[in-house]
């Protein structure tokens, strides 16, 4: 796994000094961050953001959930759940600060909440731009999730984010792009075109590491309903379908850090 393996070699020390305190051992362990962006709004950021940190949950000693956008609704999510005892292993960390416009400080974020987790997952604001903060996410990350509604509007919008990540890609080789369709309903032809749309798009750009994902999210009110209700996937309250999405989504995640075979 390319970001962990950089990370374990960056943060192991010389082979001639061997670990010479618990401390220094546990300062090894690092997360590996995982960000949801679209500059389009509304497209399902934050839910898929809550979903996957929850779905990762019971793998992993802990989650770290870091909310970029000022709206803060998926971190009240997390916290009104945490108030009936669910995300108990997701930390919510950077509140009040998560936000800043000072690029340095951002940076130094970042690495102390890499530190102590299995996983820090990064839902980020829809808007003209990707703000600093996010894009110091994508500097660190090795996986970008970019959820995108299959209508023509919301396609346009999503697209603006090309040559940011393509900016990225050149400061941060290790990155990769899935994208792939949110809230679809599969029985409208503005949805069905949509994704064939996009699906060529990502084909016709070529960038290599950018890649249409074979896996969707699909329009269900259960996914409105665990975030007003601040339950995650395990919520009876979804649907078997949205369950498997969600965790068809985790377990490819999962194999592309190789942390599944
Ligand atoms: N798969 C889905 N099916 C139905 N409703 C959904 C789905 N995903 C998200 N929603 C609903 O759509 C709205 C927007 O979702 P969400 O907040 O996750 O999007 P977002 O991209 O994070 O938005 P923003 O850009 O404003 O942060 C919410 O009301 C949410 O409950
Ligand atoms: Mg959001």
């Amino acid at each position: 796994m390319a970001l962990a393996t950089a990370q374990k070699a960056e943060s192991a020390p010389p082979e001639s000094s061997a670990p010479t305190s618990v401390t220094e051992t546990a300062s090894t362990w690092r997360g590996i961050p995982i960000v949801v962006a679209n500059l389009k709004g509304g497209v399902g950021k934050s839910t898929l953001a809550v979903s996957l940190a929850s779905a990762l949950a019971p793998l992993a000693r802990k989650v770290k959930f870091v909310d970029l956008d000022s709206q803060q609704s998926a971190s009240e999510w997390v916290q009104l759940g945490q108030m009936d005892g669910h995300f108990k292993a997701i930390e919510l960390v950077g509140q009040g600060v998560a936000n800043t416009p000072d690029k340095d400080l951002a940076d130094g974020l970042f690495d102390s909440w890499l530190d102590d987790c299995d996983f820090l997952i990064v839902d980020t604001p829809a808007g003209g731009t990707l703000t600093p903060t996010t894009q110091q996410a994508i500097a660190v990350t090795d996986l970008v999730l970019v959820p995108f509604e299959p209508a023509s509007l919301a396609i346009r919008s999503t697209v603006k984010m090309w040559p940011f990540l393509r900016e990225a890609k050149r400061k941060n080789k290790y990155l990769e792009v899935w994208v792939f369709p949110s809230k679809v309903e599969m029985n409208t032809n503005e949805h069905r075109d949509g994704i064939a749309q996009m699906k060529d798009f990502v084909e016709q750009n070529n960038d290599g590491f950018i890649t249409f994902a074979p896996f969707s999210i699909s329009k269900r009110t259960a996914y409105q309903t665990i975030s007003t209700d601040g339950t995650g996937p395990e919520s009876r309250r979804l649907t078997d379908v949205s369950r498997q999405e969600i965790e068809a989504i985790k377990i490819a995640v999962l194999r592309h850090l190789e942390v599944l075979g």
